[in-house]
């Protein structure tokens, strides 16, 4: 397993119109991105199969561990809550990250992203400990003065220094020793102002998650519909985070999407339900085209779990080997046995009681039924990064190979392709246009609830292949110069680059069965 280069793939992005730079003829705006149409297209068919896997058919129909259907109901919630709202879930006290400045170059950075070098043994007299950001340019450049000043060198965190060690620091880009402040804590929620006033009792937050929107609606779900516990709330939407350090790509974004849900359930089956999650989202994404060694799920160590995680049944992580963490992973999608502490903060910040009562447990009364039993649901958590899920798709799907027609090509899986198929007459005469026109026109009716169909008649035909190759075009259909006599056409698969004749009039059925929509 080799690693893809980063810059290839942004390359590719931009210029087949997956992504591009938010704001960019005016220079840019750092951490935001846009999609182009090929993205955009491909952004949707990725939250439109999660949709479908979590909400509409959870699991593929699979049972969850009480041999039941998984029961998933959908929500969609304000990207604007009320402040009190980030008060009761932690965000207004504890949303922070460390964030450092450098006074001499005025760069800014996220403390615990930062990396020093020291001596690997002996003393430092005197000399600075370099500290650098991994993966940039100042990397190498420290590592270079650092091997001058001690020989062999170690590398650790940072936030491993004292306070007394900070005025000893070069910074990663600075020329002089000492330009670090201390970490200071930076509140990632963006902040705005409610109606016309804008005084500071009129402050609210973009929300830095979507999931705080279900909590605060569980009562409503219950009361309205017929879900009854175990059962789930889902909702995908944007999320926004004034991040310190956004970088690598749409990886760490400012402003990003999420697909997350709430699955609610009796604290005695949370261990289970929290085994059955972390077991199908890895499945998900699998299923997806991320298998292989570019996958894993980590189990979170005690230390690093949240406040609202400590003592329950685990968090865990579905990771991706990025290009620019290799060969490390990135977090896609984290799955948290979160207890009840977010319905029990906003019960006690709301003062409104969102106690569930189960009618289904409790002790056995002489006329056969339950008591009941009042309680507070306990809450796994699957929640996934979309415009992360993209990215993982995107560099999953880059493949290099120099003996094609086009050298880079992306095998993005057939069921969240972009352009699901494209047709081309060979030859634009002989009535091979009209035909392939004709078959156009019938895939794209059946087909472009899914993603587009394309036509060209431009150009040679290993062109045309060529360019539906770095789309992520998974088949191509040729009208040739036998089709008018055998009513067949070559159908081309990206993967292999091998041809086949199918005929004509199965090709919406062959395509469907390949798409898996048949
Ligand atoms: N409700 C739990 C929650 O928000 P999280 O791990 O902070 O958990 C969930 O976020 C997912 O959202 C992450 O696994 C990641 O895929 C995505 N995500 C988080 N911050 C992001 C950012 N700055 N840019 C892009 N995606 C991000």
């Amino acid at each position: 397993m080799t690693k893809k280069s980063m810059d290839k793939i942004m390359a590719l992005s931009k210029r087949r119109g997956f992504v591009y730079q938010a704001s960019e003829i005016y220079g840019g705006l750092n951490g935001f991105w846009d999609y182009g149409p090929l993205g955009a297209q491909l952004k949707k068919n990725l939250r439109d199969a999660w949709w479908q896997d979590m909400v509409m058919n959870p699991c593929g129909g699979k049972p969850g561990p009480n041999g039941e259907p998984v029961r998933i109901v959908p929500l969609d919630t304000t990207i604007i809550q009320h402040p009190k709202v980030w008060e009761a879930s932690g965000h207004v006290a504890g949303f922070n990250d460390p964030q450092i400045d450098c006074r001499e170059t005025k760069a800014r950075y996220r403390a615990d992203h930062v990396l020093v070098y020291g001596p690997k043994s002996g003393e430092r007299a005197g000399k600075p400990w370099f500290a650098y950001m991994p993966d940039a340019p100042s990397e190498a450049k420290q590592l270079k003065k650092a091997e001058k000043a001690f020989g062999e060198v170690v590398s650790f965190p940072l936030t491993q220094l004292t306070k007394e060690d900070y005025a000893s620091v070069l910074g990663p880009d600075a020329e002089k020793v000492g330009s670090l402040t201390e970490p200071r804590a930076f509140n990632l929620m963006f902040k705005t102002y409610i109606g016309a006033t804008a005084t500071e009792d009129d402050v609210a937050y973009l929300r830095p998650e979507t999931a705080q929107g279900i909590f605060v609606q569980f009562k409503n779900v219950v009361d309205t519909t017929r879900v009854k516990v175990p059962f789930g709330i889902a909702q995908t939407g944007k999320s926004f985070r004034n991040e310190v350090t956004p970088r690598n790509f749409t990886f760490r974004s400012r402003e990003f999407e999420q697909m997350e849900m709430e699955f609610f359930c009796h604290e005695s089956d949370a261990r289970d339900w929290y085994k059955f999650w972390r077991e199908a989202r890895m499945e998900w994404w699998k299923s997806l085209g991320l298998e292989g060694e570019n996958l894993q799920l980590r189990e979170h160590d005690p230390e690093e779990l949240a406040h609202y995680a400590k003592n329950g049944a685990g968090v865990c992580d579905v990771e991706y080997r990025f290009p620019f963490t290799y060969p490390n992973f990135g977090e896609l999608e984290g799955v948290a046995h979160r207890s009840n502490f977010d319905l029990s903060e906003h019960q006690k910040h709301s003062r409104q009681n969102l106690e569930y009562f189960d009618a289904d447990r409790g002790e056995l009364l002489p006329n056969g039924a339950k008591k009941g039993e009042k309680y507070l649901p306990h809450v796994i958590e699957p929640a996934a990064g979309l415009d992360r899920g993209v990215l993982a798709v995107l560099c999953e799907a880059f493949t290099e190979d120099a003996s094609r027609p086009s050298p880079e090509l992306m095998k993005i899986h057939p069921r969240i392709a972009p352009v699901k198929a494209a047709v081309f007459p060979l030859v634009n005469k002989e009535g091979m246009p009209e035909t392939s026109e004709k078959l156009h026109q019938e895939l794209s009716k059946r087909f472009n609830r899914f993603g587009f169909i394309e036509h060209d008649v431009k150009q040679s035909i290993g062109k045309r292949y060529a360019r539906m190759d770095e789309a992520g075009t998974p088949f191509c259909f040729t009208v040739d110069g036998e089709t008018a006599g055998s009513q067949t056409v070559t159908v081309r698969n990206r993967d292999t680059g091998t041809q086949e004749r199918i005929a004509l009039d199965q090709v919406g059925t062959w395509l469907g069965e390949r798409l898996g929509l048949a």
